[in-house]
């Protein structure tokens, strides 16, 4: 069983792939923190806007650095969706998600990318939204444990900005397959967008069957 599961930033898919894939039994894989070990390793080569740079970050990439701390800096978080941007990266990342998926018994991906490229054929496809402004406020409160007006604000913009650049980008853009369940998690709590989500898959699995 593959189950895709995209969206923005802050809309809570990291969390709720964790425990999807708990529930199930199955493999996890955060696909953001592919791109974002590209972005670190690229920042250590020198530029990560540079083409050839981001191409070799990727092709050297690490996998041990999927653990690394600084994945979550502010630098690394933006360099993540500039090198994410490009087609010989994500060209360069696509054997081993796709390997990942195929792992015995299944496995959840989260991502951005899951269900239109990755895994089309995924059996069930989430797609987690949420207003920008309450994704900033989740993230400030990861932050700095409150949400203080100069930190929401600066979160809020860097996050408007990400989005941007991960939706218009042509390669593989920010979008929801076309059967996609969409869940806007705005106003729901971990439990509730968990709950949700298991709703929405067993729902596909069920049409799935039938
Ligand atoms: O989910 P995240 O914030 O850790 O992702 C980091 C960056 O990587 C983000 O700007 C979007 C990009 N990304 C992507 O383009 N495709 C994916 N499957 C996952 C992440």
């Amino acid at each position: 069983m593959i189950i895709a599961i995209d969206g923005p930033a802050g809309a809570g898919k990291s969390t709720i792939a964790r425990r999807i894939a708990q529930h199930f039994g199955i493999a996890h894989l955060d696909t953001g923190s592919l791109y974002r070990a590209v972005a670190l390793e690229a920042l250590g080569m020198g530029d990560p806007a540079d083409p050839a740079t981001a191409e070799r970050a990727a092709k050297a990439l690490d996998l041990s650095m999927l653990e690394d701390r600084r994945l979550r800096d502010e630098n690394v978080t933006a360099a993540s969706s500039v090198v994410a941007a490009m087609p010989a990266v994500r060209e360069a990342l696509l054997d081993f998600q796709r390997n990942f998926a195929q792992r015995p018994g299944g496995a959840v991906l989260d991502g951005r990318d899951i269900g239109t490229v990755i895994c089309p054929d995924a059996d069930a496809k989430l797609f987690l939204t949420a207003t920008a402004e309450a994704r900033a406020l989740r993230r400030t409160r990861e932050l700095q444990g409150d949400a203080g007006g100069a930190i929401y604000q600066r979160v809020l913009a860097d996050m408007k900005a990400r989005d941007a650049r991960d939706s218009v980008r042509r390669a593989a853009p920010l979008v929801p397959a076309d059967d996609a369940i969409v869940i806007d998690t705005s106003t729901l709590d971990a439990d509730a967008v968990f709950a949700a989500a298991l709703a929405a898959i067993a729902d596909t699995l069920a049409v799935t069957k039938r």
